[in-house]
């Protein structure tokens, strides 16, 4: 059994990271990594690397390719050849390529918003247009629920070269439904539009829910999807670098592979050992057992927003380690995740980076030990109280 109520100290640390990002009485809610130790098959594997003791060059082969192809069979019966796997130095440089490769100054990028502000910035790194397709909003006491406008999805999907997916949703924390997602994809073939679907959260999994790859739809559909996965979130090791661009169809694969190597982004050898036993089956008791924690950070969450914050409205995210909370109702002047990080010393993320429709909103890790998720969310209750 894994404890996750154990937090290494990770102030120490030279390099910038989540908790020295900020002030040192700083209480660190934002970036999406968690406060977890990677689990012990990773850091076993890392070890007998580095024990190894020569780091030449590594460039990922056939076993790693048919690893990640067996993963995707055990986990959703879906058959992918091997040869489909391409490596990537993560899913934000994995989606720039993809738009590199199929977008133009005509044809951008369509998003979902509000969205993970680095959907954000592809248009800056590539220099195409974003085409945002807002979500609509509803809320139900203090619930709150986002649901596709479909006019809106066809009249503004169609003017794009890749639809840029986020299934599970950062940082609303939604699994699209085979039905929505069969919506989707028939839309984007519909107009031809390539369809990127960044499925980085698709295995933190909450109340035992299910995920579909956009791609396991049909054969059919498949053809016109890149995914993108990676052990990162999974089994945080995000600071490794390393994910996948699955692409069945091989004319798309080729464009795809032609600016992949043009940009010579080659993953670090640990990455590619860290992933290879991340995916290799032994890290999932783990994961079952995290999964069931964050399952109860998250009603942890949500009960006490609830109960404790009042005109605070909150998602109930099925997938992900993050919550979305909107404190538009609120007393609070301006930008809440400014308000918070002043009077409560507590840095979430501005909801503002996601989307203009965020404004108002922040986004919160609870990928943390209860008792740290607590005390970040006592400090927010107690400085609203005093507003
Ligand atoms: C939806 C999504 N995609 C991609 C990433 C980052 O991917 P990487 O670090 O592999 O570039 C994140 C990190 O938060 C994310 O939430």
């Amino acid at each position: 059994m894994t404890n996750f109520n154990i937090i290494p100290d990770r102030r120490k640390i030279f390099n910038k990271n989540k908790w020295t990002w900020y002030d040192k009485d700083i209480l660190p809610m934002w970036v999406a990594d968690m406060d977890f130790p990677a689990p012990k098959p990773i850091l076993d594997a890392l070890h007998k690397h580095l024990d190894h003791g020569v780091l030449g060059y590594e460039i990922p082969g056939r076993v790693l390719q048919e690893t990640v192809s067996a993963r995707m069979e055990r986990l959703y019966k879906w058959k992918v050849q091997p040869e489909a796997v391409l490596t990537v130095t993560g899913i934000v440089s994995g989606f720039s390529v993809a738009a590199r490769a199929f977008c133009s100054p005509k044809m951008g990028v369509a998003i979902q918003t509000p969205v993970y502000n680095e959907f954000h910035e592809v248009k800056n790194n590539v220099g195409i247009p974003q085409i945002d397709i807002p979500f609509v909003k509803s809320v139900k006491k203090n619930i709150l629920t986002y649901e596709i406008d479909w006019d809106l999805f066809e009249k503004r999907v169609k003017k794009a070269g890749i639809f840029l997916l986020c299934n599970p949703h950062n940082p609303l924390g939604i699994i699209f439904s085979r039905n929505e997602l069969t919506r989707m994809a028939e839309i984007c073939i519909k107009h031809d539009v390539v369809i990127v679907s960044d499925e980085i959260h698709s295995e933190l999994l909450l109340d035992g829910n299910k995920f579909i790859p956009m791609a396991k739809l049909s054969r059919e559909i498949e053809k016109h999807v890149i995914t993108l996965i990676a052990p990162s979130k999974t089994f945080n090791v995000p600071g490794l670098f390393c994910g996948f661009a699955i692409i069945p169809n091989k004319e798309l694969r080729d464009r795809y592979e032609n600016e992949l190597n043009h940009l010579r982004l080659h993953v670090a050898s640990p990455g590619l050992h860290a992933a290879q036993a991340a995916f290799s089956g032994k890290c999932d008791s783990w994961l079952a057992e995290l999964n069931r924690y964050l399952t109860g950070n998250r009603d942890f969450l949500v009960n006490y927003v609830t109960k404790n914050l009042p005109n605070v409205r909150t998602t109930i995210p099925d997938a992900t380690y993050l919550g979305w909370l909107d404190f538009t109702q609120t007393a609070i002047d301006g930008s809440p995740y400014e308000f918070f990080l002043k009077d409560a010393r507590v840095a979430v993320s501005e909801g503002k980076i996601f989307g203009k429709e965020g404004a108002g909103h922040v986004r919160i890790n609870f990928g943390t030990s209860r008792a740290i998720l607590k005390e970040g969310l006592d400090k927010m209750k107690r400085v609203m109280e005093a507003l």
